[in-house]
């Protein structure tokens, strides 16, 4: 598995297992047993998801060792005042001791750079490897930048060939932070795409492998998700191809804005 380094020297795997939409219990407990099963070494979660706690059994029961497994969970949006409460809560329900790395979830208009701050202190006490945020367009990460002292590790959007975010992705770049791709198969909206088709079958790949290693190449973070174990095998089955510049182009050139989550530029 390969990983990419953050701006505060810690390092991430470069693809994740998503867990958005697996229900507690059973569904991602086994979901998650199948990722570590196959090799994935990094796990997203949220507490909004509500399977922190499956999460944290399956992570357990693996018997691989924590310090082999990079896991990140989310602040909610209504918890940005008490985020070190917050935190502790998410801890509990995972059973474990630090999270790898923990992002504000939305950027909430009147509390973000509160929460922000709370981060910082909880980065700075050693209690999470690496802080980063989730759902921040250029103008909140300005915003962020000039009224706080960290900058994040990560930013957590909405990125897929249907969704290139260019300006976003230039801007992560040239600041040191790293762009984590979610929704990274356009939530399985855009399958049937005959482009990303005719790629895929010159590679002997299928359309999702194509859009991983696409997001991959472009220097992204990308945690896809399934429920279906042949699937799940499947997402991470892609560092054995490569796109070329052309390819590249190509599904750079499929854009049409679309937002299959929230779209945050909405947000003042
Ligand atoms: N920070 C945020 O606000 C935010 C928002 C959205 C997502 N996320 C994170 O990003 C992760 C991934 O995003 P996502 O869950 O929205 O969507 P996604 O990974 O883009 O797509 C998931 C969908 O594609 C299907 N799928 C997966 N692999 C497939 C394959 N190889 N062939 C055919 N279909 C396949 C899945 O169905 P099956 O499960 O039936 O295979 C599911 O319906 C989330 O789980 C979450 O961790 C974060």
């Amino acid at each position: 598995m390969s990983s990419i380094k953050l701006n505060n020297g810690e390092k991430i795997p470069s693809l994740g297992f998503g867990t958005w939409q697996l229900k507690p219990m059973g569904e991602t407990y086994n979901a998650v047993k199948s990722a570590l099963d196959v090799g994935y070494r990094h796990i997203d979660t949220a507490h909004i998801y509500l399977n922190e706690g499956s999460v944290g059994k399956a992570i357990k029961d693996s018997g691989i060792n924590r310090n082999e497994i990079y896991v990140a969970t989310k602040l909610w949006n209504w918890d940005h005042k008490k985020a070190e409460k917050a935190y502790d809560k998410s801890l509990k329900k995972l059973k474990l001791d630090y999270v790898d790395l923990y992002l504000i979830h939305y950027p909430v208009t009147k509390t973000r750079i509160g929460a922000w701050k709370t981060l910082e202190k909880m980065y700075s006490e050693k209690k999470i490897k690496s802080i980063g945020v989730s759902n921040f367009t250029v103008r909140h990460l300005e915003e962020l930048m000039s009224k706080t002292s960290i900058i994040p590790a990560i930013n957590q959007v909405e990125f897929h060939p249907f969704l290139f975010q260019k300006e976003l992705l230039d801007f992560c770049k040239k600041h040191g932070i790293v762009l984590e791709a979610y929704s990274p198969l356009a939530h399985g909206k855009k399958l049937g795409d005959e482009t990303l088709s005719a790629i895929a079958q010159s590679h002997n790949k299928s359309v999702p492998q194509v859009m991983i290693r696409w997001s991959l190449q472009h220097g992204n973070v990308v945690i896809p998700k399934s429920k279906n174990p042949d699937r799940i095998k499947q997402n991470i089955d892609v560092f054995d191809f490569e796109l070329s510049e052309n390819e590249m182009s190509l599904i750079d050139s499929l854009n049409e804005n679309l937002h299959t989550c929230w779209n945050p530029e909405k947000t003042a």
